[in-house]
């Protein structure tokens, strides 16, 4: 197992267009995938983009836990070339958080059902829909392999904040906060 070290914001890796995935019988891709799990598992993260540990390909791996997405939990997933497809117009707003960008989080919009495919290990296209959560999770990953973090989709800029200070402020009012994991 290894742990890899995590890409923060300013990283010209985290600003370009990752690379596809073209060769699938590369050993090396198995032991990638790996070490980004444990990465993402030893980082509480909910989702990683392999730009995100310093490699320029089009690989994300998340999972959904259940208490995140009406009890209905997505296992770890890995993607190798993913395209989204918005199925409705419709988004909605919620705090986001990002492994490159620690310790803040901001108010994010994203579309609230889509269509999502992408290859497996073997190169298979494996297609799914999503909604809610585990809609934005993909959304933000996949953002991650174009280049773009969360705070270049945020709306309101006021919203972004320290998430350990809105938490302190939300508990001093006894006010319940709903921020979201890592990605
Ligand atoms: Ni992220």
């Amino acid at each position: 197992m290894a742990v890899l070290p995590i890409a923060r914001m300013g990283a010209e890796i985290l600003k370009q267009r990752a690379a596809e995935v073209t060769d699938f019988t590369d050993p090396a891709l198995v032991a990638f995938v790996k070490d980004m799990a444990d990465t993402m598992v030893g980082a509480r993260g909910v989702g990683l983009a392999a730009p995100q540990v310093f490699r320029s390909q089009r690989i994300v791996i998340f999972f959904v836990p259940g208490g995140r997405n009406k009890g209905v939990e997505v296992p770890m997933t890995l993607m190798i070339n993913p395209i989204i497809t918005p199925l409705e117009e419709a988004q909605d707003e919620a705090f986001e958080a990002c492994l490159s960008v620690p310790g803040l989080t901001g108010i994010v919009p994203r579309y609230t059902h889509i269509h999502y495919s992408f290859q497996d290990l073997h190169g298979t296209r494996i297609e799914r829909e999503a909604h809610g959560f585990h809609a934005r999770v993909v959304q933000h990953e996949c953002d991650h392999l174009d280049g773009v973090l969360y705070p270049q989709r945020m709306a309101d800029m006021t919203t972004l904040a320290y998430a350990d200070v809105l938490q302190a402020e939300a508990d001093a009012k006894g006010e319940e906060l709903e921020l979201d994991e890592e990605g």
